[in-house]
């Protein structure tokens, strides 16, 4: 009786940690005849791989899959949305993205493919995803080195990616390192040998007429400024521009906002999750369902949209429902209370 008892209980313990999400991570040399083939067609079905750059390894997914984005987060186990580099395969691409002036093309002509990113005014109805650039009006571009470009090329859509390597650890620069702080979490690994820089892209933002280096990096200051004739400056002290979402009241929509609300008033709009009705709801002006089956990287992709449309000036009251505090749960309630803090 007692081992009749303890088969199940091993098997649904077995079937547990399966569902919890551990996947089969595939390393795959570089140089091998089908590595590109491969590559696009797991980042084409929204996997996630990890990129040798010149930089660092990133952990790549298609930028205009919002659900591909939500699982990079949820991979690094980021607690906060922060906006991700969107990688192109040549200029022709960054320039469909992105409103390129001639000093920003001046920066890409100099030093792309390489290590800088430009963060630029996102051009208008980009397919690239809400998710990857944060919400925000603009989009950071690079043109990575090597492998990484011809991957994007045939793919023929930019690549979102963040240094491969769990949040608050250091960055991967081997195939090795992203297996050991990734694997089980993502489907693939490019293994191009140790990354030829070792070090993140310089990140600069064209700003009226200035460049602010928002993270330095092997491209100097000088270089910069020979390149350009610009005043190469350091972000605004307190102007949260290299962190934008750690802003408190970043992207606060017009209405008020109300968080883990279990009452409804009427005139509200509202943001459920889940299928479980909250009280109330009938009276709601409008309802955005961020995931109606109650999936939190379905929540993660729809959240920008979501408050970008409850998001105008006749909208004076948004409820939203209670969302679990786990996993991707963690970064979008993040999101949420910077949406309802107090505003500055
Ligand atoms: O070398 C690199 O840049 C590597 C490789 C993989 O390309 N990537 C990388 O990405 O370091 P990540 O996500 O770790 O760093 C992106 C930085 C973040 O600090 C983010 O705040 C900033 O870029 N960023 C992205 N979009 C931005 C934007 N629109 N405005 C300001 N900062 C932005
Ligand atoms: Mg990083």
């Amino acid at each position: 009786m007692t081992s009749e008892r303890a088969a199940p209980d091993v098997a649904s313990v077995c079937l547990g940690e399966a569902r919890a999400g551990a996947i089969e991570t595939t390393c795959l040399p570089a140089e091998s005849d089908d590595a590109v083939e491969r590559t696009v067609a797991c980042l084409r079905g929204g996997g996630l791989v990890g990129l040798p750059t010149e930089t660092v390894y990133g952990l790549a997914g298609d930028a205009t899959n919002g659900e591909a984005v939500a699982r990079i987060f949820e991979a690094k186990g980021r607690p906060r949305f922060n906006p991700l580099i969107c990688h192109v395969s040549d200029r022709d691409m960054a320039a469909r993205l992105a409103v390129f002036d001639d000093m920003a093309r001046a920066l890409a002509e100099r030093f792309w493919p390489g290590p800088l990113t430009i963060v630029l005014p996102q051009a208008g109805g980009t397919p690239v995803h809400p998710l990857t650039t944060g919400g925000l009006a603009t989009i950071a571009l690079r043109q990575p080195k090597g492998i990484a470009g011809d991957i994007i090329a045939r793919l023929g859509r930019p690549l979102a990616a963040p240094s491969a390597n769990p949040s608050g650890r250091v960055s991967a620069t081997s195939a090795g390192q992203v297996m050991r702080g990734l694997g089980g979490r993502i489907e693939m690994i490019l293994d191009a040998g140790p990354s030829e820089l070792g070090l993140e892209s310089t990140i600069v933002k064209l700003e009226r007429g200035r460049l602010v280096l928002l993270r330095a990096g092997l491209v100097g200051r000088e270089a910069l400024h020979e390149a350009t004739g610009l005043a190469v400056v350091a972000p605004d002290a307190g102007s949260g521009i290299e962190a934008p979402g750690q802003l408190r009241s970043h992207y606060a929509p017009h209405g008020s906002v109300r968080l883990d609300v279990t009452q409804v008033e009427p005139g509200d709009y509202l943001i459920a999750f889940g299928d479980a009705p909250v009280p109330g709801a009938d009276g709601a002006a409008e309802i955005v369902n961020l995931s109606p089956s109650g999936d939190l990287r379905e929540a993660a992709a729809n959240l920008f949209a979501a408050l970008a449309r409850f998001d105008r000036p006749e909208i004076a009251r948004i409820a939203v429902a209670p969302i679990p505090q786990e996993g991707l749960g963690e970064a979008i309630n993040d999101r949420l209370r910077r949406a309802a803090a107090p505003r500055d």
